[in-house]
């Protein structure tokens, strides 16, 4: 541990990085140098983008049939953008810290399938799976994406396995969109994922194999299992390209939100999202999206729980995934099981690291309390993870411009465990000790 401290360039570096050894909140700013241009280039990531949002505009016909709420909007899975003024004073308040007024949420909390972001990635790649699997089958889909409808082909996309390693969410939206096209799906769950997110996917006729390990672990047994079988597909929330570009989509699309509402967005006026992140796919892929359209305008925040600081420990030391939290003496059980991963995607630190604006960290507690805020305040539903954004919103010190908290997860979360948070929340609030790691950091300057 004290070699890689000692690896450290700046005296802000190594204050952030006690910071993570110890479990206290903390914000990152990286300076130009820390996060260079890589020289890989984006091996045609922007195509890749494109073509994930014409496969999305393919299938709407079959979204419109398989889930009535897209039919108003023509079969796009897409989720709100609502403004929260109101609960931006809240948060204030509660912790603080001066939260911006023009604080706006996007909604992936209400999104269809599985009501998280993972939706977006977990979906596309299966939607493209589902494409190279009927060319192999030889089944016709020239008249539209209803053919997977047919109970003959759905009975001969069954012959095909899609495999992944999930803490719950990820798992959630491929094994539930990848059952209603047919496929056998199996699911490899860390010990972080939780029983409701299990029992959902075995009702809905999805395998589930249960690790006694972290996230990093369930992934690979889950690769292992599937490169046994070759009937199987293995979706890699590590690496994979289809996965990313899903999510680049929703930034995209935000912009075009952005645009639509009037908000403006340039230099003068700049859009800061706050996002947070588990393995860095979610996150990394919505940055770039957001990028493409917006370049400097949009400052990207990645928020992880204090316990798994995985993509910044990665992006700090210059590891990404040649570091994991556990060799700085971390990766305990947090209340954000959707974050709950060890080791970032080296992938995505390379390929949009130098796009990110900042790092926060926030602790289990804060993330109740703002739970529960944003249910008495907003109305919000919202599961742990969801809450990551909305608590560092305005941790960069800079309220000016438009702001967004990208609200993760929630609408599955099943009615007793959502009380049961949020009750911890609400005693947090009124009664419970502020926490002993402290509910606010400062932000550090540009070295
Ligand atoms: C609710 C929620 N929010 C955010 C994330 C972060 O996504 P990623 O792991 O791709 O960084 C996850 C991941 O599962 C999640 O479940």
């Amino acid at each position: 541990m004290q070699t890689l401290r000692d690896s450290l360039s700046s005296d802000r570096a190594r204050v952030v990085f006690d910071d993570l050894v110890a479990g206290r909140p903390t914000v990152w700013v990286p300076g130009h140098t820390d996060s260079p241009t890589p020289d890989v280039p984006f091996d045609d990531l922007a195509g890749a983008v494109d073509a994930a949002e014409e496969r999305f505009r393919w299938f709407a016909p079959l979204f419109e049939e398989l889930f009535p709420e897209t039919r108003p909007v023509g079969g796009v899975i897409e989720s709100p953008l609502t403004k929260v003024s109101a609960l931006s004073a809240t948060l204030e308040d509660a912790f603080g810290r001066a939260v911006p007024r023009n604080l706006w949420v996007k909604r992936d909390d209400a999104l269809a399938v599985s009501g998280s972001v993972k939706s977006r990635g977990g979906i596309h790649e299966v939607l493209e799976t589902a494409l190279t699997v009927a060319t192999d089958l030889g089944i016709d889909v020239s008249d539209g994406p209803l053919a997977f409808l047919d109970p003959a082909v759905r009975q001969r996309m069954a012959t095909r396995r899609i495999v992944v390693g999930s803490t719950g969410n990820l798992g959630m939206s491929i094994g539930l969109m990848g059952a209603v096209l047919g496929f056998s799906v199996t699911v490899h769950m860390s010990h972080d994922a939780k029983q409701w997110k299990k029992d959902r996917l075995r009702t809905s006729g999805v395998e589930v194999v249960e690790h006694e390990t972290d996230f990093t672990e369930a992934v690979h047994a889950g690769r292992s299992a599937a490169e046994a079988d070759p009937a199987a597909h293995f979706i890699d929330d590590e690496n994979s390209r289809s996965l990313f570009a899903g999510y680049a989509v929703a930034g995209r699309r935000l912009a075009g939100q952005l645009a639509a509402t009037s908000v403006i967005v340039d230099d003068d006026h700049p859009l800061t999202v706050y996002l947070p992140c588990g393995i860095g796919g979610a996150p990394g892929g919505i940055t770039y999206g957001l990028s493409t359209v917006l370049g400097d305008a949009v400052r990207c925040v990645f928020v992880e729980p204090v316990d798994m600081p995985a993509f910044l420990l990665g992006r700090l030391t210059g590891l990404d995934d040649a570091v994991s939290v556990s060799d700085i003496g971390r990766g305990g059980l947090t209340v954000a099981d959707g974050l709950a991963v060890g080791r970032p995607s080296g992938f995505v630190g390379a390929t949009v690291g130098h796009l990110i604006a900042g790092y926060a960290t926030v602790t289990d507690d804060d993330l109740l309390r703002t739970l529960a805020l944003a249910r008495d305040t907003a109305d919000l539903r919202l599961e742990p993870s969801a809450c990551a954004g909305l608590r560092a919103a305005g941790c960069l010190g800079d309220t000016s411009g438009t702001h967004v908290a990208w609200l993760t997860g929630g609408a599955l979360m099943p009615d007793d465990e959502f009380a049961d948070l949020l009750e911890t929340g609400r005693r947090l609030l009124t009664h419970g000790p502020r926490s002993a790691k402290g509910t606010t950091a400062t932000p550090s300057s540009r070295r």
